[in-house]
């Protein structure tokens, strides 16, 4: 059976100290076996730190974001092996912040996705509407546009991917989309996903935006949704603790 996956990204927030306190609590909290699969996606100069403190533990490791160039004059850009060399096996991609931020585009997206599959990432690719698109009755449209960009992979299959939907309203704002429109769109995606794979079902699909320990159990519950990508909870270790106790 498909195990949920609850990923942390803590986003551009975290000490050493603060570091230090909350990765030990969600070590000491996790249940033993746990029923889903639980990842902290922290800022690139923490690696090698949160490596150390998850090691021998289930909780993995993630990083927020990956070159699209395997090596050389990228100055700033941080590598897919660099990162495997750090024990990262999750990678945030195309994150609505990024796309906003640093420009990127859907192409960037899909060569990111291809970089950190060759490395022996698990990419977590996220799409997501705006408010405008939303609005003018395009939610469907802008997230099928943006996982088509993903769903021929050269040399892998779109089941080694974790996908996110991640309403770009609902990112950071307490605006969270409701259980039922979360799962309507889950269910365009897997739709989607039906076109590419033979198993749509074994792919998982996380639910971010605003998820939190009070609405977490509900949103958990739909039958498309696999999993959560948590931003400002995951830095908690008690609202991250209730949401990882509402994947079991
Ligand atoms: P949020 O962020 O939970 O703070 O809304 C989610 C995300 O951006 O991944």
């Amino acid at each position: 059976m498909k195990k949920k996956l609850i990923a942390g990204n803590w986003k551009m927030n975290g000490s050493l100290a603060a570091n230090d306190l909350l990765v030990r609590a969600l070590v000491a909290g996790l249940p033993d076996p746990s029923g889903c699969d639980v990842a902290v996606a922290v800022p690139a100069p923490y690696l090698a730190q949160v490596q150390a403190l998850v090691a021998g533990s289930p909780l993995a490791l993630a990083a927020q974001d990956v070159s699209q160039h395997e090596s050389g004059a990228y100055t700033g850009e941080i590598s897919a092996a660099m990162l495997r060399e750090f024990g990262v096996r999750y990678a945030l991609v195309g994150h609505s912040e990024r796309r906003q931020y640093h420009g990127e585009t859907d192409v960037h997206v899909a060569v990111k996705t291809q970089r950190a599959l060759a490395a022996g990432l698990t990419p977590i690719v996220c799409v997501g509407e705006t408010l405008a698109e939303r609005e003018a009755g395009h939610t469907e449209a802008a997230v099928r546009r943006q996982l088509a960009s993903v769903i021929h992979l050269n040399g892998h299959c779109i089941s080694e991917v974790v996908v996110a939907y991640e309403p770009v309203w609902a990112i950071g704002t307490g605006k969270t989309a409701s259980p039922e429109q979360a799962q309507q769109v889950h269910a365009v995606l897997r739709a989607q996903l039906a076109a590419a794979s033979p198993r749509p079902e074994s792919i998982r699909l996380l639910y971010g935006g605003s998820m939190n320990a009070a609405n977490a159990a509900q949103l958990l519950a739909q039958p498309d949704i696999d999993g959560g990508l948590v931003g400002g909870a995951s830095l908690k270790a008690e609202d991250f603790q209730q949401i990882i106790a509402a994947a079991q």
